[in-house]
C-alpha cells in the first residue's frame, strides 16, 4: 500500500522562529521543527513535506497543489488564522483533512487572536504547547487517516 503523505504549512513570519519573540514562540528554529516533524513522520510511517511562506497567495498555491498528492494538511496559518478567507476556501476546496496548530495559546493572548477563520474547516486545533502542538497535530492527522482507511 502506498505511504500516506502529509503536507506541513507554516504561515507568515514563522521563518523567524527562534529569534522572534522567544518568550512567546520559544527558541527552536523552524528548520528544527521541520526536522522533528520529518522524524516523527518516519516513526509514524508517513512522509512529511514542509513549506513556509510569508505570502498568502503562495500558501494558497501550496494548498491547491496538495490535492491528489497529499492525504492531509497540518497548518500553522500564523496571523492569517485570524482573517484569511482565501486560505480557508483553499482548504475546503482540496477536501483533505486539516489540523490547525499554533505554538502559543491564542486564547490567552490579544483579543484579535481569539478568533480563527480556519478552525471551522479543520478537523481539530491544537495550540499553546510550543513545538509539541505540531507533533501532536501530526499524530492526530495520522490517526484520522488510519480510521478513514478502516471505514
Ligand atoms: C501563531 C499565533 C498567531 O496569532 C500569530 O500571528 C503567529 C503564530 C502561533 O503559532 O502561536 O504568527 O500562529
Amino acid at each position: 500500500m502506498a505511504q500516506n503523505k502529509i503536507m506541513v504549512l507554516h504561515g507568515p513570519n514563522l521563518n523567524l522562529l527562534g529569534e522572534r519573540e522567544p518568550g512567546i514562540y520559544g527558541r527552536l528554529s523552524l528548520s528544527r521543527i521541520d526536522r522533528m516533524l520529518k522524524e516523527e513522520g518516519l516513526a509514524l510511517g508517513v512522509a512529511v513535506d514542509c513549506h513556509q511562506s510569508n505570502g498568502e497567495g503562495e500558501l494558497v498555491d501550496h494548498i491547491q497543489g496538495a490535492r491528489r498528492r497529499y492525504q492531509g494538511i497540518l497548518i500553522n496559518p500564523a496571523a492569517l488564522t485570524h482573517y484569511s478567507y482565501s486560505l480557508r476556501d483553499a482548504l475546503v476546496a482540496v477536501e483533505l483533512p486539516v489540523i490547525e496548530v499554533h505554538l502559543s495559546n491564542i486564547f490567552a493572548r490579544e483579543q484579535f487572536r481569539h478568533h480563527s477563520v480556519i478552525s471551522p474547516v479543520a478537523e481539530g486545533i491544537i495550540c499553546g504547547l510550543g513545538p509539541e502542538s505540531y507533533r501532536l497535530g501530526l499524530q492526530a492527522l495520522v490517526k484520522i487517516l488510519e480510521v478513514s482507511k478502516r471505514d
